[in-house]
């Protein structure tokens, strides 16, 4: 078991760069077994989450070469065998092996995947986009055999623009007979990098990042390279921290326009940004106004920054509001972010964050990935020494986030216990 303990109230100041983005690494690492060639991705961040995705490759007999941040990948020859629970459970995008599997083989079997306890989390759309494919699902207990004697091109509509769902319908479609439409499909910058992927393999893809997305499948993809996008949940998590209490802290390597419905809204807090072309800098600032936030899917404000952005809202004159509509269950930070004094209350799918409330230094737990980044900004600003156990799975999601933080004038350390 791991903890962090931060001693807050230092100033933050220098240059952050911003790591390869693990939503869409952890769709591009098991696309990759639908080549049947090398494919060779570089720019992968170094968490724990691509340590069990490649647990799955090798699990799968792959051949996979991993050095810093690259990746080659030759997955010509793998065994398609029961994916075990163990496994699947440990991440959410386990299941982008699901349709992979499924796409190349006609057949999968795997459990349901894993991720952090922040709603019930269904597979409904993606199953239902199989079954349109032509599939067959079987489920029991928690184990879906998945087989097809032929996949054929059909039209998805989806309940939700769900980015698993989307992806997961790409992955087995570009290996269908003829042409897919996916309708109310997810609009992620993740979606539009596993896309240009598999087109970079030789896939027919148009439309990612639109609504309406058409692919005509093809018998064979080939070896490609690919460069993982930049993290935008990282530089909007840095991005809050500078806001918080940052003086001239550049986020670099980054790309802006992935997280304006954020900037939008320090603007309207009051904060003054300087935006390049990939960086931005920001210092904290006295006085910030109260703002309305509600959670949507891209290019809406991304419900994985609403957790780290709630700490600033402590610190804002009077009252915010901020609803979440993509998870039932993605509040569990307020618990103790007012253990350390703000004052915050729940409401349905809403809190109301009555500031400014000073924090103060205090044992809290990291109860999921952006609840515990939620934390490490409070500890930043807090009054004394907070410490934040169940760490692993802030580290799950964010590389190298204890160096990253002392580079620039952190003063935090990490505890085995
Ligand atoms: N949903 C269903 N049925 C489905 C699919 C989704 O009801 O078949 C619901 C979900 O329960 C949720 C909503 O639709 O309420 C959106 O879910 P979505 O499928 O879009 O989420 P996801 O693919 O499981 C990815 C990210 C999440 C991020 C969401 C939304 C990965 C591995 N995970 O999850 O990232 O919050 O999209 O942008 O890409 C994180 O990084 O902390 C994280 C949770």
């Amino acid at each position: 078991m791991k903890r962090i303990k931060i001693e807050g109230g230092h100033i933050l100041s220098g240059e952050v760069a911003i790591s390869g983005a693990k939503n869409s690494a952890v769709a591009l690492i098991p696309a990759s077994i639908l080549s049947d060639g090398i494919v060779r991705i570089s720019n992968i961040p170094n968490i724990s989450d691509i340590d069990a995705l490649n647990e799955i490759l090798n699990y799968l007999g792959a051949k996979v070469s991993r050095e810093n941040d690259y990746m080659e990948i030759d997955a010509s020859k793998i065994e398609n065998k029961e994916i075990p629970e163990n496994i699947s459970k440990k991440l959410r995008a386990s299941y982008y092996f699901m349709s992979a599997l499924l796409g190349k083989y006609r057949k999968v079997e795997m459990y349901f995947p894993g991720g952090c306890s922040i709603g019930a989390r269904p597979i409904d759309q993606t199953l239902k986009a199989f079954e349109i494919l032509g599939a067959k699902v079987i489920e029991n207990n928690n184990k879906f055999t998945i087989t097809a004697e032929k996949l054929i091109g059909g039209n998805i509509y989806l309940d939700m623009p769900s980015v698993g769902a989307t992806i997961n319908a790409m992955l087995v479609a570009v290996k269908a007979e003829g042409t897919t439409m996916i309708e109310n499909a997810a609009k992620e910058p993740e979606i539009v990098s596993v896309a240009t992927f598999l087109n970079n393999m030789g896939a027919k893809i148009t439309g990612a990042g639109t609504s309406s997305i058409t692919i005509q499948g093809v018998q064979k993809l080939n070896g490609c390279f690919t460069e993982v996008i930049p993290d935008r949940i990282e530089a909007g998590t840095y991005l809050l921290a500078g806001a918080l209490i940052g003086e001239n802290l550049m986020i670099t390597n980054m790309i802006p326009k992935h997280i304006e419905a954020l900037t939008n809204k320090l603007k309207e807090m009051g904060y003054p940004l300087m935006i390049g072309s990939d960086f931005i800098t920001i210092s904290k600032i006295d006085h910030k106004k109260p703002v309305h936030i509600k959670t949507l899917g891209y290019p809406g404000f991304a419900t994985d920054l609403q957790q780290p952005i709630t700490v600033l809202l402590t610190q804002c004159d009077g009252e915010s509001v901020l609803e979440e509509t993509i998870y039932e269950n993605r509040f569990q930070n307020v618990e103790h972010l007012n253990h350390m004094g703000a004052n915050i209350q729940i409401k349905d799918r809403c809190i109301y964050i009555k500031g400014v409330t000073p924090l103060i230094g205090t044992e809290v737990e990291a109860t999921d990935l952006r609840a515990g980044a939620c934390m490490v900004l409070a500890a930043l600003i807090a009054n004394g020494t907070t410490t934040i156990t169940s760490i692993e799975h802030v580290l799950r999601g964010y590389e190298n986030i204890i160096e990253k933080l002392e580079s620039v004038g952190a003063k935090i350390e990490l505890e085995e216990i």
